[in-house]
């Protein structure tokens, strides 16, 4: 197989592909990307067959900011006949590892989308077939890789598939939230995404743990607060305007109408430290990177808003100059970026430090 098929938000094909690009180019698989601008997905074709599972096997899917999902896929199957769309779908994946898992899915294009309710009806029989093959297991094992079909219009769809150490664990590469009624407002689904997306669900009793200090920059008013709060933190919540009463009487949260950039916690016992002023990209990389620099907290996230044109060029160099910022001054971390679904003209970025220094 030599294409690779990415799933992204419509309208940002140019900064998926650029990124997959400059990747492939990193591992010395060679070839291009075929974009379509507003479609949600960019396919990639390398010079060389077999580099496609190559590339699924050696690019870490986390490293990736504007793909929410990959996978290693065969030419588009067109006009698959509505009285056996199953034979020519089977006759192509005779070759594929043997799967844990099936997802028929789409692009996220409204146009797309019109197609899900008979992506899950075929599920069905499709599931049957492909265990009859055995090219399913006969039961679901996430361990497996997970056998994808993206249809992009009827009768037309991608068929691949994607390895379940290296890739989005969410169907169409979106986890599915349910906005909390009780939330001030809909940016709270940004910090939750983001919590499902950077820590392991494992990890959250221990890294997300009642008890804590998180302080947020820019809060109001109030849905970052709103996640901190449900998991029973404690939060400086730091913003000139109005925070929501509902979460002023948990007594959960100290508000302190001061500028995100002057605030320094008044005990060193802040656990995280979360960010979505509206400021420009590189202050904001800036100031977390003095936040952790200085071990005011342990854990980050923030948001890097877009500029309206250079969107990549944009983020890699704050990522860049955020990571050289923190190497230069001798500090030991993780970092992820991701284009949530969520976000709109912004990605949220996680660090995680992994040295014990002391605040100062
Ligand atoms: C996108 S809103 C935050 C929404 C919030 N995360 C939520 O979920 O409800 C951005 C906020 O950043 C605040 N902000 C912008 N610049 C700031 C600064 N320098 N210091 C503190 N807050 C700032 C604005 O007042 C605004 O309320």
């Amino acid at each position: 197989m030599n294409h690779v098929l990415f799933y992204c938000r419509p309208g940002f094909e140019k900064e998926c592909a650029g990124e997959v690009q400059d990747k492939a180019n990193a591992l010395e698989l060679f070839g291009f990307p075929r974009v379509k601008s507003n479609t949600g997905y960019v396919l990639f074709e390398f010079y060389q067959q077999g580099d496609a599972d190559t590339f699924i096997q050696k690019q870490p899917y986390s490293e990736l900011i504007f793909a929410r999902q990959m996978m290693a896929v065969n030419p588009l199957l067109e006009n698959l006949p509505s009285d056996d769309r199953i034979s020519p779908i089977l006759d192509a994946v005779v070759d594929f590892p043997r799967c844990g898992d099936l997802r028929v899915e789409t692009p996220d294009t409204n146009e797309a989308k019109e197609l899900l309710k008979f992506c899950r009806k075929f599920t069905v029989p499709l599931r049957q077939a492909m265990r009859g093959k055995g090219i399913l297991y006969n039961k679901d094992n996430p361990k497996k890789p997970v056998l994808h079909l993206c249809f992009i219009a009827p009768g037309c769809c991608y068929v691949g598939y994607s390895y379940s150490h290296n890739n989005s664990q969410f169907f169409m590469g979106i986890p599915r939230l349910k906005f909390p009624a009780d939330a001030p407002s809909r940016s709270t689904l940004k910090l939750e995404e983001a919590f499902h997306v950077f820590i392991p669900r494992e990890e959250w009793d221990e890294r997300l743990a009642s008890g804590m200090w998180g302080v947020d920059l820019g809060a109001c008013p109030g849905g970052w607060t709103y996640q901190l709060v449900k998991r029973s933190m404690f939060v400086h919540a730091i913003d000139n305007g109005q925070m929501a009463q509902s979460l002023m009487d948990t007594g959960q949260v100290k508000h302190h109408e001061v500028d995100g950039f002057k605030f320094e916690p008044p005990r060193k016992n802040v656990t995280w430290i979360v960010c979505d002023m509206v400021e420009k990209p590189a202050r904001v990389a800036h100031l977390m990177g003095d936040w952790l620099i200085k071990a005011w907290a342990k854990e980050a996230i923030f948001n890097l808003k877009l500029p309206m044109k250079g969107r990549y060029d944009e983020v890699l160099q704050d990522i860049e100059n955020l990571k050289l910022y923190l190497i230069q001054n001798g500090v030991k971390f993780k970092l992820q970026a991701k284009h949530l679904y969520h976000d709109r003209e912004e990605i949220t970025v996680h660090i995680q430090r992994l040295d014990n220094r002391s605040p100062h």
